[in-house]
């Protein structure tokens, strides 16, 4: 993005995320930010830009962004969707792969020097074919997850305020189930929901106990979706089977308890991390920048200030 918007505007950039202080200090002069979701985008940076016209954020997700401020000072806040829905996809169904038939743990076996040849009852994990895969949040990302469910003759169970339309449903052969339902009934969660207040510690104890016991719990949304202690003690004590997590709530920390787990697949946030998809989200967010300071509506608004 830097390359595409250095040859009409002045771009400056840092390497590292600032923080809210350090931003604040330093937004004033600028008439767009180009965002990460480790950047606090909060009242107090949006108040110290009188000049700002655009916050795109280099993130399908922007719940590092206060929409509130931003609406009031008539300020656009862009992100990246489309662009990164397969990659993100591909990221979740590699944990569902990764715990189900414990690769990690079988990588970290051979690295260790532990594997002393083929035995019938080694790191056995479990089928993926036939099972029910429950969907929490029914996106662009949930449905993509839900197609390559199809090719796992999964059963496709879904969960998110409104159910989506017939066709839509028709189409990727999934059923809309209540939470309760789909803690219940499902063998895999995957979760693809934005982080808002309505689903911020959404699986937390009580839900980790309504799951199976052979549940397969995926996060490759928002590390806050789930409370990060109530699912290391889940795994700890066999509630659920396992978790693949790409995400943390206070990244880069990570519960010192989950790192300990093996029954635990931790990725350092890759859900969009391939050349291909960077390059397009780059381009989506310089191509929202131009067109806001060229006084034209951008490409991928959150809202419409
Ligand atoms: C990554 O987490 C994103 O929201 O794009």
């Amino acid at each position: 993005p830097i390359c595409a918007l250095s040859r009409r505007y002045h771009v400056t950039w840092n390497k590292k995320p600032l923080g809210e202080t350090r931003l604040a200090a330093r937004v004033r002069p600028y008439h767009a930010l180009l965002t990460t979701l480790a950047d606090p985008i909060t009242r107090k940076v949006l108040q110290a830009a009188p000049l700002l016209q655009c916050v795109a954020n280099f993130a399908v997700g922007y719940n590092n962004i206060d929409l509130q401020a931003a609406k009031e000072k008539g300020i656009w806040v862009t992100n990246t969707p489309e662009v990164l829905t397969e990659a993100t996809a591909d990221i979740a169904w590699a944990l569902l792969l990764s715990c189900a038939r414990r690769i990690p743990e079988g990588e970290r076996m051979v690295r260790a020097g532990k594997f002393k040849g083929w035995h019938p009852l080694m790191l056995l994990g479990q089928d993926l074919t036939g099972k029910t895969l429950g969907i929490y949040g029914f996106g662009r990302i949930g449905q993509s997850v839900a197609r390559r469910g199809r090719g796992w003759n999964m059963k496709v169970l879904y969960h998110q305020r409104h159910p989506v339309s017939r066709s839509v449903e028709q189409g990727l052969q999934a059923r809309y189930a209540s939470f309760q339902q789909l803690l219940q009934r499902s063998d895999f969660i995957s979760v693809n929901a934005p982080l808002t207040t309505q689903t911020r510690h959404r699986f937390g104890t009580r839900e980790f106990l309504k799951m199976k016991r052979s549940a397969i719990f995926i996060n490759t949304a928002r590390g806050a979706i789930h409370d990060e202690k109530a699912l290391a003690h889940a795994l700890q004590k066999g509630i659920i089977h396992s978790a693949g997590l790409d995400v943390y709530e206070f990244e880069p920390r990570i519960h010192p308890q989950l790192t300990r787990l093996e029954n635990c697949t931790l990725l350092p946030h890759l859900g969009s991390a391939t050349v291909e998809t960077r390059d397009q989200m780059a381009l989506l967010a310089a191509e929202n920048i131009h067109l806001v300071l060229s006084g034209r509506k951008p490409k991928t608004p959150v809202f419409i200030p």
